[in-house]
């Protein structure tokens, strides 16, 4: 039988094939050997002991398995010459970041109007990120470096995406947002030059924010993750100690829902050293996002927002978006069907925030444990208050 070293190793041989038959244009060929490629890796898998990492082989034959699809899906796209990757499929060089995971010299349309609540968090992300970029001169001169890199936390869906990309636009900073995981790149090499684009880029805009978004997904303690996260979290360390915001008007972001298993050598000085908690919406925020996301539908007067908050304890920002829009879904469903055309009215927000359980709260129970387990109470001291 075939050992799992060698099947591994003629599968690195048909991909390599592969990919250099994609490059030259030649789809169908570089597909099939991709598909090759897929089932040695699938077999090393299987027959793999002690001596390799079997989830890597199987992520390998996964992967390859995708591309292989990607090719045949587009191959009608690639024949009429377009190399643009249409929804869903992938038909991009892995290795590196195409225009899809990086978004670019994009000023974003949310501001902080926008965001319900959260008014003390804005004013620390006034402090932490807008005024070093807006009062760079009074920073110097009180002798204040300005500018650590801050790692914004806290439960799913309560708005930390919007905060950065708020924070972006405050300050009327590029807002360069990275999907971690679109940068863990298995192929050697890979991640780290991903990791190096994104900063270079940052430093040809005149002032811009990197924002690792679910940095989680690469950034995990060194000692549990694999080689490539080891790789990337080195990378993105070097990269961060070579910034100052003052040279470079560069300031970086990042988020997590779940910061206990970050990296502790990137909360380090000069790395993410300010941790901002983003909480759940207290009632007064809760009530701001109802009017946000119900300003633009035809609701009730009997609506009461306030009420609605009252009614929505321990849910989040995007739980409450969503209980707007299944709210609005009853009486559109009924007008489709031929009904009387009505308002949104307090019983179908009723119906809806029945059905559906708050999301915060099986988030504070598990992080709590996670973090006792780490020994960071202090560190994460907002997840305990309250
Ligand atoms: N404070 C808020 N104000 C208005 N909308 C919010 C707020 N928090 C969450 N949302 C809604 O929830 C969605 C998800 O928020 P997001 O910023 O992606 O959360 P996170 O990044 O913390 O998981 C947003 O697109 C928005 O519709
Ligand atoms: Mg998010």
């Amino acid at each position: 039988m075939t050992s799992a070293i060698t099947l591994a190793a003629q599968a690195r041989g048909y991909s390599k094939a592969a990919k250099e038959l994609e490059e030259s244009g030649q789809h169908e060929r570089a597909r099939q050997l991709y598909l090759k490629a897929a089932k040695l890796y699938n077999d090393a898998y299987a027959s793999a002991g002690d001596e390799m990492d079997r989830n890597t082989q199987r992520d390998l034959a996964e992967h390859l398995f995708a591309k292989a699809q990607s090719l045949k899906s587009s191959s009608a796209k690639y024949s009429s010459g377009g190399l643009e990757s249409s929804n869903g499929s992938d038909n991009r060089d892995e290795s590196s970041l195409s225009k899809d995971d990086l978004i670019l010299k994009e000023i974003p349309n949310i501001g902080f109007p926008d965001i319900g609540g959260l008014e003390d968090v804005k004013e620390e992300i006034r402090k932490a990120i807008i005024y070093p970029f807006t009062h760079k001169e009074l920073y110097r001169m009180y002798g204040q470096k300005a500018g650590e890199g801050i790692l914004l936390y806290g439960p799913p869906g309560c708005g930390k995406t919007m905060m950065a990309k708020a924070a972006a636009k405050e300050c009327g900073a590029e807002f360069i947002s990275v999907k971690t995981s679109s940068i863990v790149s298995k192929w050697v090499g890979a991640s780290e030059k991903n990791i190096k684009q994104i900063f270079d880029t940052a430093r040809q805009s005149e002032r811009a924010i990197i924002f690792f978004d679910e940095i989680d997904s690469v950034a995990v303690r060194r000692s549990e993750s694999e080689d490539y996260a080891k790789r990337v979290v080195n990378e993105m360390l070097a990269q961060m100690d070579g910034v100052d915001t003052a040279g470079d008007d560069l300031l970086v972001l990042a988020a997590t829902n779940e910061p206990w298993s970050i990296d502790p050598a990137l909360r380090r000085p000069g790395r993410f050293s300010k941790l901002v908690f983003i909480p759940e919406p207290d009632l007064e925020a809760r009530a701001a996002i109802f009017d946000i996301q119900l300003k633009d539908r035809p609701i009730d007067d009997e609506v009461d927002v306030m009420a609605l908050a009252g009614m929505t304890d321990s849910y989040s920002g995007a739980d409450i978006a969503s209980i707007c829009r299944e709210a609005a879904d009853i009486p559109l469903g009924e007008a489709l069907r031929g009904g009387e055309i009505r308002k949104i009215g307090m019983q179908d927000f009723a119906t809806v925030i029945e059905k559906r359980k708050p999301s915060i709260t099986s988030w504070y129970i598990g992080a709590r444990k996670a973090i006792q387990k780490t020994g960071e109470e202090e560190v994460f001291g907002e997840i305990f208050s309250g």
